[in-house]
């Protein structure tokens, strides 16, 4: 090359530099799983920051490697910040996946593939025990989990991932490369098993945005509230943050819980609940708590429990509405601790028996499980027990649950701080589900 030609590709090379312009990036990262709800089926998302096609190739573990593909489509996301930094987000559907069979994949297109990650489908039917990594609040710094999250997943513990809301501290910072940051750390699990989610109080920023872009849970609602099945499950997954953030509209409250409604109606009906007996609901804020805070939880009449009486009309509170239904469990998070209660509807506490409380209880039985770890550390208790309190442990860690069948399901909090010692289990155990079980 002559030196007129160095010079001139020399200050070619400056001029995207000089003028601030972005580098071309069209590698996929951010790889995650969610389950769209139809058996067969997997939704892989991910993200690139320059436009590309949205493939998945894949095979069966151990047979032909990408022998299959399938396409999707990709949408821009503008973050809110004043970069307002773009991104593309894919995310491609799978169908027609075995059972219970294992297949490897990578995602992107031509202009750049990801790694090569490896998923289970789905097992059909409700006779068959899902198992359950369950937790919230999990921040980019200090998500103490992880590791053993790590672990566990890739060792195949784990059917799902339920990330009960709070993500990042806080996807939408540093314009949004907290977010970005955020999913590329838990690619390590949610791209191998559904990860599966409800929005938290720090997915607020310009309305829950980088949330509702970034996540691909079953329905319209952009991840907001949803349901699905899996084995002899109904979970029920949506935002107690409409409750919160009136500003983003008073609306979202209303419609949210006529659809609780429908969705409690539906999964009642005789034949519905025949099939899956165990209804299981999540939300990031719990009703109760016994934090040394001034949340919503440690209030007697709080918002999520007994809905808001300063709106017009005043706002239904879910407590009344699960009852109803006959929800089996309600998990949470929020509170940075783990606490588990004793049966409990309105303050009292309805324990199946004196001895075996976990057996036929007669009334919904609530987790919080909110301590993954995050900047903000754990919440420390008030000192006192609440009657309704059974147990809780300001440790770092998260919950397993298996559903074992129609009657039995296992519940246990792994505690990080004590190397993934098991601090407290329950089995719970209901002969009758449903509102006929509270009699
Ligand atoms: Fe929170």
């Amino acid at each position: 090359m002559g030196t007129f030609a160095a010079i001139a590709v020399f200050v070619y090379g400056l001029i995207p530099l000089a003028f601030g312009l972005p580098p071309i990036w069209r590698q996929p990262e951010q790889v995650h799983l969610s389950y769209p709800g139809l058996p067969g089926s997997m939704l892989v998302t991910w993200t690139t920051l320059n436009e590309t096609d949205s493939v998945v190739e894949y095979g069966v573990w151990g047979g032909k490697l990408f022998e299959l593909s399938a396409k999707g489509q990709a949408t821009l996301f503008e973050d809110g910040g004043f970069e307002k930094r773009k991104m593309f987000i894919h995310r491609v559907m799978l169908t027609d996946l075995k059972p219970g069979i294992s297949y490897v994949y990578h995602c992107g297109s031509d202009a750049g593939w990801s790694d090569m990650f490896y998923l289970t489908a789905l097992k059909e039917g409700a006779d068959w025990t899902p198992r359950f990594a369950l937790f919230g609040d999990m921040g980019n710094e200090n998500p103490q989990s992880l590791a053993r999250l790590q672990k566990d997943t890739q060792i195949g513990m784990y059917d799902a991932i339920l990330h009960i809301g709070d993500f990042a501290y806080d996807m939408h910072e540093d314009n949004a490369r907290i977010g970005d940051q955020f999913m590329r750390q838990v690619e390590s699990i949610a791209a191998y098993v559904p990860y599966m989610t409800c929005p938290g109080n720090h997915e607020n920023p310009y309305n829950f945005s980088n949330y509702r872009h970034r996540f691909s849970m079953p329905g319209n609602t952009e991840s907001l509230w949803y349901s699905w099945n899996i084995g002899p499950v109904h979970i029920i997954s949506f935002s107690t943050e409409v409750y919160f953030y009136l500003n983003y509209g008073l609306d979202l409250l209303f419609k949210q819980y006529e659809w609780l409604q429908k969705d409690l109606e539906e999964a009642n009906r005789p034949e519905s609940r025949a099939q899956r007996p165990w209804i299981i609901t999540m939300g990031h804020r719990p009703m109760y708590c016994s934090n040394a805070d001034k949340d919503d939880c440690t209030q007697f009449n709080s918002c999520i429990r007994t809905g808001l009486n300063n709106t017009d009309p005043p706002a239904p509170g879910l407590e009344d509405l699960f009852y109803r239904y006959g929800v089996d469990l309600e998990v949470w998070a929020h509170e940075h601790s783990y606490e588990r209660l004793w049966p409990v509807y309105n303050y009292t506490v309805f324990n199946g028996s004196k001895n075996e409380p976990y057996v036929n209880p007669k009334a919904p039985v609530h987790i919080i499980t909110g301590s993954a770890g995050c900047r903000e550390r754990t919440d420390p208790f008030v000192p006192d027990f609440r009657a309704w309190s059974a147990f809780r442990s300001t440790d770092y860690g998260y919950a397993r649950m298996q559903v074992f069948n129609s009657s039995h399901l296992y519940l246990e909090q792994v505690s990080d701080d004590k190397n993934g010692k098991v601090i407290d289990s329950i089995w719970l155990v209901k002969d009758k589900h449903g509102p006929e079980a509270w009699l």
